[in-house]
């Protein structure tokens, strides 16, 4: 068997990827002057603009784009980064066609303590090999599977709800991980699942969290601890998986192999532990996120609601039965929906990278070392690709709407080679709990409702999102 070390150039044990300090690997900008003539701010002192950033991400990003263009600096969490907007920039960072910016050391200071190893933290050669190998549990045959128990666990849950005044996000927040329990991981939901999905929750909280040190009550100790309970949980799974696989991802996971060569060994148990809890932070808040904000829409936008209700009635035969795996194709309606829910509030509204070489970009050069972000939210928002940029109008995605427009003006799952590897996990599941919902209950907001959102790291209104649910008669 290849080495772990021979397929995994970058593969560091977790303890080891804490800092920078602990990445040989990593480009650093040799001296942070050189990117004074880039228009920008650093801030105050030490705090840099971090308070600024972390007050009001959005209104802080218009602010400096108002104030300095398409490409500035600023300077956050102890180091200097600038933002590049504009699909152009979208386009030559995500698709990144000369191998210039590492996702890796984009995203490492963020996620490398808790999700060390997810494919975010890797790249090049040995990502594309582990995606390769990974991409085989969103073939068609296991999403049919995924499909067939998501529609038991969300009829389930959705039915329960019943009717009457409900925060929504919490509500929907619980039910993703209860289907995660069973599609992601195979488990009967019961107290085994509870465990996971709180140590899970646990690890999300802390991957944010200003401490950094896994000290005793803070959030990042209490993170650590969630990790070292799923790692031992999951490297037992593994082995149960491998002796006897069901349905579920995990044992896609857990059978992958490198390459398409059935005789090819299959990925050592560790790895497919790591890619298995990274997978789960990337599903999760994510689908919780942009389905929020398409009830939120649906909420303040009866007529497509109604329409929606009507696709979802025909596609499915029915209300509260089944929507079949072949049927989901033919709701359209609720795709464009789904988009222009991701457009308006994308759930992961900026996305960093660490240019390894040299590069220039509107009239600038960036040398290696630079942190570059690009930002889905801001060129969402902007009405030179999408005139009235506030109002929901999925009719934005129709088919002659989208080529007519640049392909990178719409980056809700990024693109490239760490385009999101679940979109159609996302989609299915986004259909499916459209169809269990609509066909079941009406959903009203109070006449001028607009909840305040939380801008990062990932969406969600301040109060939950109070809506209404009554039962159709
Ligand atoms: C609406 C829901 C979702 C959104 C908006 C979303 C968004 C994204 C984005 C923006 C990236 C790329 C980040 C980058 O380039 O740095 C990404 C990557 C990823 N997503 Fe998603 N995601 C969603 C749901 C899911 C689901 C349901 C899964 C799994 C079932 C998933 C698994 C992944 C994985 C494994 C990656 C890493 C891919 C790679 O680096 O090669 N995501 N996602």
């Amino acid at each position: 068997m290849a080495s772990l070390a021979a397929n995994h150039p970058q593969a560091i044990r977790p303890q080891d990827v804490q800092s920078e300090r602990g990445n040989p690997h990593w480009v650093r900008l040799k001296d942070e002057r050189e990117l004074d003539s880039i228009p920008g701010e650093d801030g105050w002192p030490v705090l840099g603009t971090t308070f600024k950033l972390l007050a009001d991400p959005i209104g802080y990003g218009n602010r400096m784009r108002a104030k300095y263009g398409d490409v500035y600096r600023t300077r956050s969490f102890g180091r200097r980064q600038v933002t590049l907007i504009g699909p152009e920039a979208n386009e030559l960072v995500l698709f990144d066609r000369e191998k210039i910016f590492s996702s890796e050391q984009g995203w490492g200071p963020v996620l490398n303590m808790l999700f060390p190893r997810g494919l975010m933290l890797m790249d090049f050669t040995a990502h594309r090999a582990d995606r390769r190998a990974l991409s085989i549990a969103f073939k068609p045959e296991p999403m049919r599977h995924y499909c067939a128990a998501l529609n038991a666990d969300i009829a389930r849950g959705v039915e329960a709800w019943g009717e009457g005044e409900r925060k929504f996000y919490p509500a929907i927040k619980a039910l993703t991980l209860e289907t995660a329990a069973t599609s992601f991981l195979g488990l009967p939901l019961g107290p085994e699942a509870d465990t996971l999905n709180k140590a899970f929750v646990d690890m999300v909280q802390a991957s944010v969290a200003p401490v950094r040190r896994p000290l005793p009550f803070t959030a990042m100790g209490k993170g650590y601890a969630g990790r070292k309970l799923m790692v031992e949980y999951f490297t037992r799974l593994v082995r149960e998986r491998r002796a006897n696989p069901g349905q579920d991802m995990f044992s896609q996971f857990a059978m992958a192999r490198r390459d398409d060569d059935p005789a090819a060994d299959l990925l050592p148990e560790d790895v497919v532990v790591d890619h298995m809890i990274f997978l789960m932070m990337a599903a999760h808040d994510t689908i919780t996120s942009s389905f929020t904000t398409l009830i939120w829409q649906l909420a303040k936008n009866p007529e497509w609601q109604d329409k929606l209700r009507a696709e979802a009635r025909a596609a499915a035969g029915g209300d509260g039965v089944a929507l079949a795996y072949d049927a989901l194709g033919k709701m359209e309606l609720a795709d464009m929906a789904m988009k222009e829910a991701l457009r308006i509030m994308p759930p992961v509204p900026s996305t960093p990278r660490r240019a390894m070489r040299d590069f220039t970009f509107g009239g600038y050069r960036f040398p290696a070392g630079t942190n570059v972000g690009v930002s889905a939210a801001a060129v969402h928002a902007d009405p030179a690709h999408w005139p009235e940029p506030e109002r929901f109008d999925p009719l934005r995605f129709t088919p002659e709407a989208v080529a007519a427009r640049h392909k990178y003006a719409w980056i809700p799952y990024g693109g490239g080679a760490h385009m999101c590897l679940g979109l159609h996990f996302a989609t299915m599941q986004t259909k499916l709990l459209v169809h269990h919902i609509l066909t079941r209950y009406r959903i009203t907001a109070a006449p001028g409702y607009a909840p305040a959102w939380q801008a990062w790291p990932i969406p969600k209104p301040r109060d939950g999102l109070q809506v209404q649910f009554s039962r159709l008669t």
